[in-house]
């Protein structure tokens, strides 16, 4: 009974359009009053980490802090998970101690795992599908920047990935117009939410917004260099930016290379957004938190 009550956020498409700006609404309060909550008092939040992270893991870390919890970071090589233990057992475990746990790791299926046998909430700090806590930092800032979701056009342009993904779905919920611009062979499938095209130009034609993520996600390297070729053309440069809307803005979840997927000059330039968006990461998980736990 308890677990079937039990929010989890594994993709994003737990969060009705209500939800989903009631989120946003709150995730900006927070950022003009960062202290103004204390929902986690007393509460324990694990983070889980298989992979490598600079803004996830920093952004939770210190967000949970600020809400009054306590947060557990948990490397993968450090629990019983990398000596076999299911992911079944672990959240079992786990829902004895803590009060939510956030996962970043490869494969989908232990995430879901996870939370079907967690009597806590599971939220998905990036799996090779989805990225969606990602997509609620990118969502605030278009929000902060433009006054509003409803009817903007966001173009992604590149490798058709979690991030990708994650803005396809959560941009469908929020109201927002994502394409995405990715050549053959690296394009999202269609049911994602996305409006699909192998055209960077056509992409951005309008768009209030320009984003790009990495051509080698964690876990590709073994095919860096066939993506770095097919990837080439949808590099976010100045020429490509002045091709969207006057006013539209560059995005990237981060980490960048500077010169490969994006130019230095976008990147630390005029029309970014970018470390807003890294910084809305803490503001936007807040409000997740608080979703999932307060
Ligand atoms: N954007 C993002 O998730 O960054 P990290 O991999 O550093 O957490
Ligand atoms: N698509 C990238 C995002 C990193 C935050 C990856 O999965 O490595």
């Amino acid at each position: 009974m308890l677990s079937r009550l039990t929010r989890h956020f594994l993709t994003g498409a737990e969060l009705s359009a209500d939800d989903l700006h009631a989120l946003l609404d709150r995730a900006l309060e927070l950022k003009g009053a960062p202290d103004a909550s204390r929902a986690l008092e007393g509460r324990h939040v694990a983070l889980l980490f298989e992979k490598p992270s600079t803004r996830t893991r920093v952004s939770f870390e210190a967000g949970v802090v600020e809400l009054g919890g306590h947060p557990l970071i948990l490397r993968a090589d450090e629990l019983q998970l990398s000596r076999d233990e299911s992911p079944r057992d672990t959240a079992l475990v786990l829902s004895r101690h803590v009060h939510a746990v956030g996962v970043r790791t490869g494969d989908d299926a232990i995430v879901e795992e996870l939370a079907a046998h967690a009597s806590i909430p599971v939220f998905n700090m990036l799996t090779a599908g989805h990225h969606p806590c990602q997509a609620l930092a990118d969502l605030l800032t278009l929000r902060e920047t433009f006054g509003r979701l409803e009817g903007l056009r966001l173009a992604y342009v590149g490798d058709g990935n979690n991030v990708a993904r994650s803005l396809a779905v959560l941009g469908a919920i929020a109201g927002v117009d994502v394409v995405v611009a990715a050549p053959d062979g690296y394009q999202l499938e269609p049911e994602a939410g996305a409006t699909l095209t192998d055209d960077p130009v056509a992409a951005v034609q309008g768009a209030n917004a320009v984003y790009a993520d990495v051509w080698v996600s964690m876990g590709d390297e073994a095919t860096a260099e066939e993506r770095r070729a097919a990837l080439a053309p949808y590099r976010l440069d100045d020429a490509l930016l002045d091709r969207a809307a006057p006013d539209a803005i560059a995005l990237h979840c981060l980490p960048a290379h500077p010169g490969e997927e994006i130019t230095a000059e976008v990147l630390y330039g005029p029309r970014q957004r970018i470390w807003d968006q890294a910084e809305n990461r803490r503001h936007a998980q807040k409000a997740l938190l608080e979703w999932l736990v307060g």
